[in-house]
């Protein structure tokens, strides 16, 4: 028989799940949301949950974990590897956190990177898999920030509520888990009066407000900045690490004494890793006193020395003049102006193209 290990995490413990669990998660079958989202539609009677319970411990082809906090014992959730197909190396995933009071306090994103370190350092599992729902943001978010990666869609698989829903297929491999787990992560660069670092949470307030504002908004591409778009920046950045080929980042530009949020920098890098793209937005009551130019130069600087690019260049339409002239202060020069280039704002726009190469550049 399998030894089913306990687990310790930071702020959670998971211990195999036995007898005693049978109560807890027959209550927690009740969890309407948790219903709704693991598109549960059978229901269970205790005595089948309790022999759910007695059987798991003996399987050989499965882990299932309860979450508790230390020193209790307390069933939380469960999260679990099952359906092991060890001839493969492979492995289904599965989580659940019970009560909405236990849910968004972290224990999920726990659970799932103990859960993947124990399949593929412990387990040396290969692939791991599973399926949610694509109503299930918070959960793709979950997965996607611990390198599932989506490969594939079941549409319509769901008849929910009277209307269908597609599944989503992730999975995640592990030489790709161990290379993020070692990978160096960005965390910050400083100027003499800026951090420039990650997006947070907590930045989603005043990010929403100065993207609001019409004089920031006029010559950018939304309309209305909501609350909505403004975390998907956020969770989009948590999911990948900056300089990384092919990918965007947007950094969080922030007063260094306070670590307030006062702008932030698009950074797209090209397949080839060389040729950057770079852009701008700042909140207005910090423009006029050298603050975009610090940043800029400080991450463009980062850019050509620790990650050997070659060019980087920013596009913006010829009437932003206060854009033009941040580029040109950073040292940057105009290379091509490119007519009615652009739908935007229900007309044609001009853009220009400013750059610099990595052998001009010199601050
Ligand atoms: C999905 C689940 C396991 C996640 O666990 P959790 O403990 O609630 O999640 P965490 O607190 O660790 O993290 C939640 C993350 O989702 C983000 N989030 C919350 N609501 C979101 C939404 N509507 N859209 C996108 N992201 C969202 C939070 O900001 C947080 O991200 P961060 O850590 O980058 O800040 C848990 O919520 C759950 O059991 N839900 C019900 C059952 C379920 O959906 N199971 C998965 C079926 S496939």
């Amino acid at each position: 028989m399998l030894e089913k290990p306990t687990l310790k995490g930071k702020t959670i413990v998971l211990r195999p799940i036995g007898p005693e669990d049978a109560q807890a998660m027959f209550e927690s079958l009740s969890d309407e949301e948790a219903k709704r989202l693991t598109g549960t539609q059978e229901s269970f009677t205790l005595e089948q949950v309790q022999a759910f319970c007695t059987r798991v411990p003996t399987e050989d082809d499965r882990y299932d974990f309860a979450i508790t906090l230390p020193g209790e014992n307390r069933y939380r959730g469960e999260v679990v590897l099952n359906e092991i197909d060890w001839e493969n190396r492979s492995s289904s995933f599965r989580i659940a956190i019970s009560g909405a009071e236990n849910r968004e306090k972290g224990y999920g994103s726990e659970a799932t990177e103990l859960v993947l370190e124990f399949g593929f350092k412990t387990l040396n599992l290969h692939r791991i898999e599973l399926e949610v729902y694509d109503f299930n943001p918070r959960a793709r978010h979950v997965y996607k920030k611990h390198g599932f990666l989506e490969e594939g869609i079941r549409r319509d698989a769901l008849l929910l509520e009277g209307k269908f829903q597609s599944a989503i297929t992730m999975s995640i491999l592990q030489p790709d888990f161990l290379a993020k787990q070692t990978r160096q992560k960005f965390e910050a660069l400083e100027t003499e009066r800026l951090r420039i670092r990650r997006l947070r949470n907590d930045d989603l307030e005043p990010l929403v407000a100065y993207r609001n504002l019409p004089e920031v908004a006029w010559m950018q591409l939304w309309q209305d900045y909501d609350s909505e778009r403004a975390r998907a920046l956020i969770n989009g950045c948590k999911v990948v690490e900056p300089f990384s080929a092919n990918d965007s980042f947007q950094f969080a530009v922030a007063l260094k004494d306070s670590d307030k949020l006062i702008g932030d920098l698009y950074f797209k890098l090209d397949e080839a890793g060389k040729q950057a793209e770079i852009g701008y937005t700042f909140d207005p009551k910090f423009q006029g006193q050298g603050l975009a130019t610090e940043a800029l130069k400080a991450l463009m600087d980062h850019a050509f020395k620790k990650h050997d690019l070659h060019r980087i260049y920013g596009i913006t339409d010829p009437r932003n003049l206060p854009s033009i002239n941040l580029m040109k202060r950073v040292g940057m020069q105009q290379e091509a102006h490119l007519r009615k280039n652009l739908w935007f704002k229900s007309d044609w726009a001009d853009d220009v193209i400013f750059a610099v190469l990595e052998k001009e550049w010199a601050i």
